[in-house]
């Protein structure tokens, strides 16, 4: 039996509440297939997933603002024998802890502490630098917004891939390259929800009609360092008349009368072809 299916046949209590407050068991599962022993390994929040990591032989550390869930775990653990020996506990709340974190780089990283805003973006934010390239993060609870963010962040991001989901609610995606964020929102998708309703609605029509029509104009300059930038006009002109569509529109427009024509004239031809006065004469006629 492995150790998740023991610790799904009986859940500990380690959250300090009756109920079992931890990852989906398919998680767990993927964590105790893909942890190999010496793994570096961190998790923001803790719980089963903590015990699974110890387990595997990583060098654990797991970010929780709670000193007596810590303590549960390692009581856990030790009832199990699970060896703590490489599991390191970071006391407070993460987005302290990993301020002042001494950085190492990580195989693995769960996402599983606070889930409010901003919380899973400043995990993320901390700690995807130091995760090496082909590392995984898994963020879970990627239902919720603030998990999803990020999730809608790594699925555009060419230094991330996205794989398929763990769990109905475990995301994962694996980092192929480090990731320089210069700043600038590239995205096309807005959210005018700060927007009362009839602006909103305004405000989303015309959004979507630059979306379908419209086009992104995103000017690049670049010139040596120490020179002083070239000045440069640019003019934009919208609605120019341009001739080549009206006479595009011209030649649609005759297509019709020209076929009616030719058919008319080939109805001739054939109708006079037996007469004395053919309207087109084959070289044996003559
Ligand atoms: C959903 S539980 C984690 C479940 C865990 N992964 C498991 O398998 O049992 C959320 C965890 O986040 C921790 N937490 C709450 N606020 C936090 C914060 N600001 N920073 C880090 N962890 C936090 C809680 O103490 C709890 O351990």
């Amino acid at each position: 039996m492995s150790l998740t299916d023991e610790l799904r046949s009986a859940p500990p209590g380690l959250h300090g509440q009756s109920e079992f407050w931890g990852l989906a068991w398919e998680a767990l599962a993927f964590i105790e297939r893909t942890v190999r022993p010496g793994m570096a390994t961190l998790e923001t929040g803790a719980g089963a997933s903590t015990i699974v990591f110890t387990a595997r032989g990583a060098e654990h550390e797991a970010v929780t603002p709670s000193q007596a869930e810590a303590d549960r775990i390692l009581a856990e653990c030790e009832r199990r024998g699970i060896s703590t020996g490489k599991l390191a506990f970071r006391i407070g709340s993460s987005a302290d802890v990993l301020r002042g974190w001494e950085p190492r780089e990580l195989d693995l990283v769960l996402v599983d502490g606070a889930h409010a805003f901003p919380y899973p973006t400043l995990d993320w934010w901390y700690l995807a630098p130091h995760l090496k390239v082909g590392g995984l993060m898994l963020l879970d609870d990627a239902y919720m917004p603030p998990v999803a963010a990020v999730i809608d962040h790594l699925r555009s991001s060419k230094a991330w891939r996205l794989g398929d989901p763990i769990s109905f609610r475990t995301a994962v995606a694996r980092k192929l390259a480090d990731e320089v964020i210069d700043g600038e929102w590239k995205g096309r998708r807005m959210n005018f929800s700060y927007l009362p309703p009839a602006k909103r609605a305004v405000a989303s029509v015309r959004q979507r009609q630059t979306e379908l029509y419209g086009y992104l104009l995103r000017l690049e300059p670049q010139w040596e360092p120490g020179r002083t930038p070239p000045e440069y006009q640019l003019t934009v002109r919208s609605r120019v008349p341009r001739f080549s569509y009206a006479l595009l529109a011209m030649l649609a427009v005759l297509v019709w009368p020209v076929l009616l024509l030719w058919r008319w004239f080939r109805f001739e031809v054939s109708r006079w072809s037996e007469s004395d006065h053919p309207w087109v004469s084959s070289s044996e006629d003559e």
